[in-house]
C-alpha cells in the first residue's frame, strides 16, 4: 500500500466526516423504523465499509444479508448491465429493507435493484447511500438516507474500488487520471 498516495489527487471525504455523517443518519433511521423489523442490505461489495460503521452506529438490534452485484466489472464505467452474483439468503415477507449502497452514480445498479425487491413482500423500501453523483445520473433514485453529494469524478476508497484495488483506504479519495489512462 506504499504507493496508494501517488494514485490519488485529493481526498474528497475523510475517515472523520464520513463517521460523523453515519452517526446522524443512524439517528435518523433509529427514529423512522422505530418498533419496526429492519433488515440492512447490503450491496457486495462496495458497501461493506458503509455496511460495517453504519450498523454499529445502530443500538437497536436489526437483521443483515447481503446481495452480490456488480455492473462495473475492471472498467471505469457502468455497463449498464447489472448481474447477481449473490443473491439474498431471506425471505423479504415481514421486513423493512434498508438496501445500503456506497455510491449512487449513474443509477443504474440501485434502479435494477429496486425493481427487483418491489415484488419479494417486503413490508417497505428504502434507500441508503454514502455517497451520490448529480451529475452522472442517468436513472433518477430516491435514496431517503444521503451522506453527501459529490463531483463526477472517479472516486476510491471506503469501499470502493478501481479494478478490485483501493476498497481499503480509510478516507474517500479522487483517483488520479494517470492510474487508469
Ligand atoms: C459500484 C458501486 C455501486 C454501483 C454504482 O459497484 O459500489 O454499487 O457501482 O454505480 P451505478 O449507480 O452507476 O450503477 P460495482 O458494480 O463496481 O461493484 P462493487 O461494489 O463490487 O465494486
Ligand atoms: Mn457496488
Ligand atoms: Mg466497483
Amino acid at each position: 500500500a506504499a504507493d496508494i498516495p501517488n494514485d490519488l489527487t485529493s481526498v474528497l471525504v475523510t475517515e472523520e466526516q464520513i463517521n460523523e455523517k453515519l452517526a446522524e443518519l443512524a439517528l435518523r433511521v433509529e427514529e423512522d423504523y422505530s418498533g419496526k423489523k429492519l433488515l440492512l442490505v447490503g450491496v457486495l461489495k462496495g458497501a461493506v465499509m458503509v455496511m460495517a460503521d453504519f450498523a454499529r452506529h445502530l443500538t437497536r438490534d436489526i437483521a443483515m444479508d447481503w446481495m452480490a452485484v456488480s455492473s462495473y466489472g475492471s472498467s471505469t464505467k457502468s455497463s449498464g448491465v447489472v448481474q447477481i452474483r449473490k443473491d439474498l439468503d431471506t425471505d423479504l415477507g415481514g421486513w423493512h429493507v434498508l438496501i445500503v449502497e456506497d455510491i449512487i452514480d449513474s443509477g443504474l445498479t440501485l434502479s435494477w435493484l429496486l425493481d427487483n425487491f418491489a415484488s419479494r413482500g417486503a413490508e417497505s423500501i428504502e434507500v441508503l447511500a454514502l455517497l451520490r453523483k448529480p451529475e452522472a445520473a442517468k436513472v433518477e433514485i430516491d435514496c431517503k438516507y444521503l451522506g453527501f453529494d459529490i463531483p463526477n469524478e472517479f472516486v476510491i476508497g471506503y469501499g470502493l474500488d478501481y479494478a478490485e484495488r483501493y476498497r481499503n483506504l480509510r478516507d474517500v479519495a479522487i483517483l488520479a487520471p494517470h492510474v487508469y489512462a
